[in-house]
């Protein structure tokens, strides 16, 4: 039986977004691939709120996190992590031999402008990692915050990891400033896993050029290049698959209203939140929760993989906690294309099993 995915991604894809996956191959050097991605392109400028370039990579979103920080290192970078993810890219710059220091909050709390603008005073860096929204935890960074500390240092090329939220929350990536924004297919997006995709500033170009070893298939400069001087297109062979879906769902997406859909994910985010407070308790402080996915404390000390076996026999699937927190938590994401009223009826299977009402 198909279990419907209340997981904070890969998340449930449309019956008609999948079909696309399965249109007829072009050639990827043909005109009609320089359209499509252009049209990618020109769409995700507007769910991004950017003129600024859009690059694609045939990689999960970790690719392009990768990519960012060895392409646009000069100096060193500075790494904010508020759990699992942020602690990724910091990994990825020790494993490029890319000079960096790691900046960490404790689990559950953000990172807070005051850290940054004390980091960022120093002069060492010329690259910040943010992390938006941390999947981990369930917690989202204040980012208007750090985006005008920020501000305040030229110098620095502002990379942010959107991959658990871009598509269900708004950011307006050049109002904030920043020049690197990632995201994924298969979370807010409402895609199957397998390509990612960033927005690349003037500046971070710039920076791209004056790094030496920006490796081969993630360098940011060459994707942005192949756009510039190849009409839209894409250096090696792309997930054209993903291309033709994320075309066609990208429409679905602006029909939707983009400001309707931003409103549905927090409508979903409130319900599971209050539920959460009622019933159990919330991970992060309420402020800094996440509107895609919830992360609730187990304070009844139930098995969570007992409950999500018992939901998988009922045709749903929820997460526990991530690493350390796997029983202490457990995580129920609310992006895409789900429904408020899908979310009631989770949350009632919930409570039938646990025995809650
Ligand atoms: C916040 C965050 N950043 C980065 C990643 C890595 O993205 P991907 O799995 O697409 O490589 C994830 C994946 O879950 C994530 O949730």
């Amino acid at each position: 039986m198909h279990k419907k995915l209340f997981i904070p991604g890969p998340v449930e894809v449309s019956e008609d977004v999948l079909q696309k996956m399965a249109t007829p191959m072009i050639g990827h050097r043909s005109k009609d691939a320089s359209i499509l991605q252009r049209s990618i392109s020109d769409k995700m400028k507007k769910l991004m709120y950017t003129k600024e370039e859009i690059l694609l990579s045939t990689s999960s979103g970790s690719g392009l996190m990768e990519g960012a920080i060895r392409s646009c290192t000069r100096k060193r970078a500075a790494v904010f992590s508020v759990g699992a993810f942020g602690n990724r890219w910091f990994e990825m710059a020790e494993a490029n031999n890319v000079p960096a220091d790691l900046f960490k909050s404790d689990l559950g709390e953000p990172t807070t402008a005051q850290m940054v603008d004390e980091v960022l005073a120093t002069g060492k860096y010329d690259l910040v990692t943010i992390t938006h929204n941390e999947t981990s935890t369930g917690i989202t960074n204040p980012i208007e915050e750090i985006a005008e500390v920020i501000k305040k240092y030229p110098e620095i090329v502002f990379c942010l990891d959107t991959v658990s939220s871009l598509g269900g929350v708004k950011i307006e990536v050049d109002k904030l400033g920043v020049d690197i924004c990632i995201t994924s297919t298969q979370k807010a997006l409402g895609l199957p896993p397998g390509m990612a995709i960033c927005s690349m500033s003037k500046k971070a170009v710039e920076a791209a050029k004056n790094v030496k070893f920006r490796g081969v298939y993630l360098d940011l400069l060459t994707l942005h290049k192949y756009i510039q001087k190849k009409d839209y297109q894409y250096p090696s062979t792309p997930s054209l698959s993903h291309m033709f879906a994320l075309d066609y769902q990208l429409d679905k997406i602006l029909e939707e209203g983009l400001d309707n859909r931003f409103a549905r994910h927090e409508e979903m985010a409130n319900i599971v939140r209050d539920w959460a407070k009622k019933n159990f308790e919330l991970f992060c402080e309420e402020k800094y929760s996440s509107a895609t996915l919830t992360t609730i404390k187990n304070t009844k000390e139930i098995s969570v993989a007992d409950l999500n076996k018992k939901l998988g026999e009922r045709g749903y699937a929820i997460s526990n906690g991530y690493g350390d927190l796997k029983e202490k938590t457990f995580r129920i994401g609310h992006m895409a294309e789900t429904t408020v009223e899908e979310v009631k009826v989770l949350l009632a299977e919930i409570e039938d099993i646990l025995g809650l009402k």
